[in-house]
């Protein structure tokens, strides 16, 4: 039941306010047990004068000598003040007694306000952690939608359904405790009685709870369902017009929305039904008390008067309400549980790219790069790139070209370790990649690519982004370099402009000389180019491959072309097909050869 996995790490760094208000609630408690007993005996000497004490008896924890020193405080009390002072009194700290009881249990949710917050807190930078750290292969098997969803509303669902009723638990639990105590004092054999009953009733209501945690993990999981289609439409929703899909999509969410709300329905039965089960099992408990404790004073066996039969009543019911919320909370935790096991899967997820202990942090790149037997599949026994064997001296440009689905894309993709090799090895100045720390790795590269990634950002954040103090004169060279500049100023708001989501308020000229600014600007010694200038008009593609051809200078380029008119001076063409290089060398000699190349650049001119 409490096994709550990873958040009983968190939990522990509330321990000391967890305490404290564990403590403000325990007195709470004997505060409301206390209220009842000192109503009642006065009550019985109000009521019946035969009960009137005139001696105290010395002071024992006895239920006896209690008894009788309560009762002698309360009949000096009638003596001294007569009967209805003496009501007026008893009434009065009757209420003071119980605004203490509410103040204290309030100050113990007031404690626990920041505790629950405070966890909250916690899990979600570390799941926002979790997921910059993963790897680009674990969000091909994610929804978008899905991650968002559990790291927003299942974390709030953990909050709801598991912190909350975990306090519920602890204060009922001491309650009934108390009120237990105190039923015992009053009859054990009755009590006896009740404690066999309520374990039965506790446990037939948690077998039922039971079923609850995996209709409440369909439910999460359609929620994410929803969040994708969502996030989906509004990231497509230029094609969703453009293909008359509206009403495609329009079903399609509708279809989930409906799954979800029926699922929902399941859910809100279910939870619905502790309350009124635990009202029945308990009042059949209340019931056969009753009956047996009835039977016990019409025979006369025991020491039970009706008095204090009516007080153990009374009592009792104070216990109904307690092991109400005490069901609620269990079902509700149950529900909560699966919440855990979609975030824990998040925290479980594999870094697969790790850093090794021993990591080299290179300062900077000085001989060159080499593809060792380099073999890589994604995943699958297919093998995406077969036996690369490769060197690219520092300052060298290399041009990598080849059919669609060649693997040139993967192969660019191994240098910064989005993946690693599945056989042989690159390395950088003879150090193995996955030997180099992973944030001096990927310093030493920029990439530009055929997406361009921007945020809805000023253009001075989207060029400096990732560096702090950026002075504007370093954002402004870089842009000049990347033939940016101009387009910048002639914006309202110049470098200060926002480009709205993923830069949709620029061309696609105008996105790409961003991006090459951005890696002007990081200035890396190793420049990689995905087909930088294949999205782009002829127009455009003339000002970017101009930025492109000034960025290369002095760098080591690999560019992967798309146009093979870009990369007749590269110093060395590789030629990818399927996996394996099929032909290598300068735009000359791979003319003469008369191969893939040829074939290649003969279909471009005819264009
Ligand atoms: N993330 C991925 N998961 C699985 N397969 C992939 C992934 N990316 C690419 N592939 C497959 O790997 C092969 C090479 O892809 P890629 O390197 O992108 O080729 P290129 O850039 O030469 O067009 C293709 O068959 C493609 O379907
Ligand atoms: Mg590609």
């Amino acid at each position: 039941m409490f096994k709550l996995d990873f958040v009983n790490k968190y939990l522990a760094n509330y321990t000391i306010p967890i305490i404290i208000s564990i403590i403000f609630s325990l007195l709470a408690v004997v505060f409301s047990v206390l209220t009842f007993s000192t109503v009642y005996p006065f009550l019985q000497l109000i009521f019946d004068n035969t009960k009137i004490v005139d001696k105290a008896v010395p002071f024992t924890l006895s239920k006896d000598a209690l008894e009788n020193n309560l009762h002698f405080l309360f009949s000096e009390i009638i003596r001294l003040q007569g009967k209805s002072k003496a009501l007026l009194y008893i009434s009065l700290s009757a209420m003071l007694l119980y605004f203490f009881k509410n103040l204290l249990s309030y100050l113990s949710f007031y404690i626990l306000a920041p505790v629950r917050n405070g966890i909250l807190y916690n899990i979600r930078n570390d799941i926002y952690h979790k997921l910059l750290i993963l790897p680009i292969s674990f969000y091909r098997f994610h929804k978008k939608g899905d991650i968002i969803s559990r790291a927003t509303n299942d974390a709030q669902e953990l909050d709801e359904s598991i912190l909350k009723p975990f306090q519920a638990i602890f204060i009922q639990a001491v309650t009934i405790i108390f009120y237990l105590t105190a039923l015992f004092l009053i009859n054990y054999k009755l009590t006896v009685f009740v404690m066999i009953l309520l374990p039965i009733g506790a446990f037939i209501i948690s077998r039922i709870s039971k079923i609850l945690k995996k209709t409440a993990n369909k439910l999460q999981s359609k929620q994410g369902a929803l969040l994708s289609i969502i996030e989906e439409t509004i990231s497509g929703l230029r094609i969703i017009k453009a293909y008359n899909a509206i009403d495609f999509s329009n079903e399609k969410f509708k279809k989930n929305n409906e799954i979800f709300t029926k699922i929902k329905n399941i859910i809100y039965r279910r939870t619905d039904l502790a309350s009124p089960m635990s009202e029945v099992l308990g009042t059949i408990i209340f019931i056969s008390t009753f009956l047996y404790g009835g039977s016990l004073i019409i025979s006369n066996e025991s020491t039970l008067d009706g008095a204090s039969f009516f007080l153990y009543l009374a009592l009792f019911i104070n216990i109904i309400n307690p092991s109400k919320t005490l069901t609620t909370a269990f079902y509700q935790i149950q529900k909560g549980k699966a919440s855990i096991e979609r975030i824990k899967y998040i925290f479980e997820a594999k870094e697969v790219i790790e850093e090794s202990p021993e990591a080299i942090h290179i300062k900077s790149f000085n001989e060159g790069i080499s593809f060792r037997n380099l073999s890589f599949s994604y995943e699958t026994s297919k093998y995406v790139l077969k036996n690369i064997n490769l060197d690219i001296a520092k300052g060298k440009s290399i041009a990598i070209v080849g059919p669609s689905g060649a693997g040139k894309s993967t192969l660019v993709d191994l240098i910064p370790r989005f993946y690693d090799a599945t056989e042989g090895n690159i390395l950088i100045d003879n150090i193995p990649i996955n030997q180099i720390g992973i944030d001096s790795l990927r310093a030493l590269t920029g990439i530009v690519s055929q997406e361009t990634i921007l945020f809805n950002d000023t253009i001075f954040n989207n060029i400096a982004f990732g560096n702090e103090n950026v002075s504007m004169e370093s954002v402004i060279d870089a842009a000049k370099i990347a033939n940016a500049h101009d387009f910048i100023i002639q914006m309202e708001n110049g470098y200060n402009s926002i480009i709205g989501d993923s830069g949709s308020l620029l061309s696609g000229g105008q996105r790409q000389r961003l991006n090459i600014a951005r890696a002007v600007l990081k200035n890396p010694p190793i420049l990689i180019l995905d087909e930088a200038t294949s999205a782009l008009d002829t127009e455009s593609e003339r000002l970017v491959q101009d930025a492109i051809d000034k960025v290369m200078k002095g760098r080591t380029t690999i560019a992967i072309a798309h146009r093979l008119s870009t990369i007749y001076n590269m110093d060395e063409i590789i030629v990818l097909n399927n996996g394996i290089i099929e032909e290598r060398g300068n735009h000359q000699t791979l003319i003469s050869k008369d191969g893939l190349y040829k074939k290649l650049h003969d279909l471009q001119s005819f264009r």
